[in-house]
């Protein structure tokens, strides 16, 4: 079976830039992008290429060569499922906030009503793709809605029949268009060969075939939750030794050097920062560890779930240090905050180390002046939960500000930010953050002033020249 057309259910973070390479590569596919969000839509249509709903580096111009041509974006989700011979889903499923499981399981209810959709629209056969990170042994539900639905739609008509693969998305933010381009593998989980066969057609037009892994279903799914977990868990790994380090002056920099050339360890995963965030690590953790509890497997979740606690400590630390450096009080204090985005090179903020950091400060009565390059002021104020202030031209202060209550507002320039600040955080590694010029900041703060460094990507020598007292994260010699 060759694959003609295709539709993606969901045009997030996952299903935008990966059927725009899908379209890209594959000139004889015509790829659907469809979603319930209109204005979404909407913004993957705009002839303004910097205002597509996703901010990644390449993607602007793969949208560009294929949109029209083979990738299309809409809002006819049951028209776009009729005419596809494959339909990915790519919804997203956070984890529940309520009911059963509530704070573990995720929350499949977006899952299960595109599978009833599908079973509603689809015509002849139709092989359904599991994209989105999903609970082990998912497939078994939306097949079992889509064998429930195999009567023909008209009278006269073949039955519909169904296929269901699990193809789980690998690629990270930020890197989204090279790595769905050069993937490490591609990974498809089924059980019928011909199925199988069609979607690593697909794929074979760029990706090598011995890049292209075939699984059962549930190791198909079971290996995304699994890989996240493995790389949360360096992350949990490095920072708890970042702690260590700062208590008996070694240097997690010359640590993370040290294990990372072993090549059973490897260097990748090891830096040290304020904690993961993005919308998956989390979720996916905390998705094993509802499993783990579901199958009578307690101690294989106490095991995952301290990855997600050491995680959470790792950001509460770091706000409680700033506290404690500026004489155990930031009420009234002006901090700037540089990066508010889960890591660089995003515009996404879901989960992102920023928002805890940033939340126990408001806490605390500080007054944050927060830039980052990407993230709208908007994103910010949803959530923080609370409304941006306006500071007085003249004096910097909010209307909270006497009040000793936490205040925020969104700088327009890194200038802006640090202007008056008794101390800046770094909190997303940027690029341009890596290049400030620390004198001409310094000269702009309030003394005594500080740099708490959180992603390591200042120049230490450099701020200490300017007169600023730094703190960074894992480093023993300060
Ligand atoms: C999501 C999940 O977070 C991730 O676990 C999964 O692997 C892929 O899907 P992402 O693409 O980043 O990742 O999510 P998001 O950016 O929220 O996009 C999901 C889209 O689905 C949204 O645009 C939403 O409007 C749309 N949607 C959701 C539908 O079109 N129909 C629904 O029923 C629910
Ligand atoms: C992750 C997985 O990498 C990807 O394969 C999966 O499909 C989705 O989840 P993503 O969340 O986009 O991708 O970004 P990633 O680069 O993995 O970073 C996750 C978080 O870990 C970020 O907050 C990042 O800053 C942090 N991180 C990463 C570190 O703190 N240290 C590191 O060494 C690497």
């Amino acid at each position: 079976m060759t694959i003609q057309r295709i539709c993606c259910m969901g045009a997030g973070y996952v299903g935008g830039p990966t059927m725009a390479v899908i379209a890209d590569r594959c000139l004889d596919v015509q790829v659907t992008v469809v979603d319930l969000n209109e204005q979404r839509i909407a913004a993957w249509n705009d002839a303004d290429l910097s205002r597509l709903p996703v901010y990644e580096p390449g993607l602007d111009a793969v949208v560009d060569r294929a949109r029209g041509r083979n990738l299309h974006f809409s809002t006819d989700v049951d028209g776009a499922i009729a005419d596809a011979d494959m339909v990915f889903i790519s919804v997203n499923t956070p984890t529940k906030a309520r009911g059963l499981g509530a704070g573990q399981a995720s929350d499949l209810r977006w899952v299960e009503a595109c599978a009833r959709q599908v079973a509603k629209s689809a015509r002849g056969h139709t092989i359904v793709v599991e994209k989105s990170t999903l609970p082990v042994r998912t497939a078994e539900a939306i097949r079992t809605i889509l064998e429930a639905a195999q009567a023909p739609l008209a009278e006269g008509e073949a039955p519909r029949t169904f296929a269901v693969l699990s193809n789980p998305e690998f690629l990270a933010e930020g890197t989204a268009i090279r790595d769905l381009e050069t993937p490490d593998r591609v990974l498809i989980g089924g059980e019928d060969d011909s199925s199988i066969d069609a979607l690593a057609g697909v794929y074979g037009q760029w990706v090598p075939g011995e890049r292209i892994l075939r699984t059962n279903l549930w190791s198909s799914e079971l290996s995304k939750l699994t890989a996240n977990a493995f790389l949360a868990q360096r992350i949990s790994s490095i920072n708890s030794v970042a702690a260590l380090c700062e208590n008996t002056g070694a240097d997690v920099r010359e640590v993370a050097r040290a294990i990372g050339t072993d090549s059973r360890i490897g260097p990748k995963f090891l830096q040290s920062g304020p904690g993961f965030g993005g919308s998956c690590f989390q979720k996916d953790i905390l998705n094993l560890v509802y499993l783990c509890r579901h199958f009578g497997l307690p101690e294989v979740a106490d095991y995952w779930e301290s990855v997600v606690h050491l995680n959470t400590w790792q950001q509460h630390r770091i706000s409680r240090l700033v506290v404690q450096r500026l004489f155990g009080t930031v009420t009234g204090k002006r901090l700037a905050i540089l990066g508010f985005a889960f890591k660089a090179d995003t515009n996404d903020t879901r989960e992102a180390p920023a928002i805890r950091i940033a939340h126990d400060l408001l806490e605390e009565g500080a007054q944050l002046a927060i830039h980052d390059p990407k993230v709208e002021s908007a994103q910010i104020s949803r959530d923080l939960r609370q409304d941006a202030e306006v500071p007085d031209a003249g004096t910097g202060m909010t209307a909270k500000t006497l009040s000793g209550q936490g205040a925020w507002w969104a700088a327009g320039s890194v200038e802006q930010a640090v202007a008056g600040a008794d101390a800046v955080l770094i909190l997303t590694e940027w690029t341009q953050y890596r290049t400030l010029d620390w004198k001409d900041l310094s000269a702009r703060m309030r003394r005594p002033a500080w740099v708490f460094d959180a992603r390591a990507v200042a120049d230490p020598n450099q701020v200490r020249a300017a007169g600023l007292t730094l703190w960074r994260v894992g480093d023993g010699a300060q």
